[in-house]
């Protein structure tokens, strides 16, 4: 009886997420060479990744700290986009730097797709966009100083299908990823036998541009890997707001589905709210990893 009361305790705190001792990449205690406050602006930084000469944009925090290991994120860009334009404007790397203050800092990466028949995508052929991602962390983590159980992973349309891709392909070396309205089929397959990675997705039931059944379908891939107990994951009808449905997995990997009335947008909003809750949701997922 009491242990029964206990567990059940137990799972309402079940939210909490081990913290793990950072694991300070190469980069630490270190000068960077390569990633200073120019690294964010045009024409960003290149790399020559499978043969390929590729473009990224990093963002620093303000007052980097060589001897703190930042959270390091990939913001990938929706098809017909760039690095250039994910990391440009106000609300630029999804607008994540206006949550995530400079005491707790991130480092974002924001690499450029190659061209395919819908323009500049994250096409991904023979693996060669999961490639430039591996040596972006290693390019990066040598230079900057960046927590190596931190790593993130969150897009739009192209780059949450990639960013779908990238939790198959890299599993634990990731530790998170925020899928926005994806695709299991437009940035290559998830091969069988994948490891967990902590998962938040959000879709539109209504969306004509990447089907719901495909978001419905990535998510229900990690409920398997993140070894969760099967829910109904409830939708909104016409005119309702979100529906989050917040799984019970293993406990290091937690999933979470939003389901939202609405089309193709990286920036859905309930009826009458003034702004979206995408970045927040986005946020408020990666910052339970410590
Ligand atoms: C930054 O965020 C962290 C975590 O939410 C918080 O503990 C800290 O007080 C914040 N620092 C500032 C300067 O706002
Ligand atoms: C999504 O696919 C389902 C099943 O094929 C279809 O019934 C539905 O109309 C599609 N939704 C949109 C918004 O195209």
């Amino acid at each position: 009886m009491l242990s029964s009361v206990l567990a059940g305790a137990l799972l309402l705190l079940g939210a909490a997420q081990p913290i793990l001792a950072a694991k300070p990449s190469p980069g630490c205690g270190k000068a960077p060479k390569l990633i200073t406050a120019a690294a964010a602006t045009t024409p960003g930084l290149s790399i020559t990744s499978g043969g390929a000469k590729r473009q990224y944009f990093v963002k620093l925090p303000a007052n980097y700290d060589n001897n703190h290991p930042y959270r390091l994120i990939f913001t990938m860009h929706a098809v017909g986009g760039s690095g250039q334009q994910v990391s440009s404007g106000a609300g630029g790397y999804y607008n994540l730097p206006n949550l995530i203050n400079d005491t707790t800092g991130a480092i974002y990466v924001a690499p450029t797709g190659t061209s395919g028949s819908l323009g500049i995508g994250w096409w991904n052929n023979g693996g060669s966009d999961v490639t430039l991602v591996q040596d972006l962390i290693k390019e990066v983590e040598n230079d900057v100083c960046i927590d190596q159980n931190l790593r993130f992973s969150t897009g739009f349309s192209h780059g949450a299908a990639m960013s779908f891709i990238l939790a198959c392909a890299l599993g634990k070396e990731l530790r998170a990823v925020a899928v926005l309205s994806g695709s299991p089929q437009i940035s290559g397959t998830c091969p069988g036998g994948t490891e967990p990675v902590a998962w938040y997705s959000q879709h539109g039931t209504r969306d004509q541009v990447l089907n719901i059944s495909g978001g419905r379908q990535m998510r229900d891939r990690f409920i398997k890997n993140n070894g969760c107990a099967a829910k109904e994951a409830k939708e909104p009808a016409r005119g309702e707001p979100h529906i989050k449905t917040v799984y019970e997995c293993k406990p290091e990997y937690p999933t979470t589905f939003v389901a939202f009335d609405g089309d193709h947008t990286p920036s859905p909003k309930d009826p009458g709210a003034s702004s979206t809750f995408s970045d927040k949701y986005t946020w408020e997922f990666f910052q339970q990893f410590k």
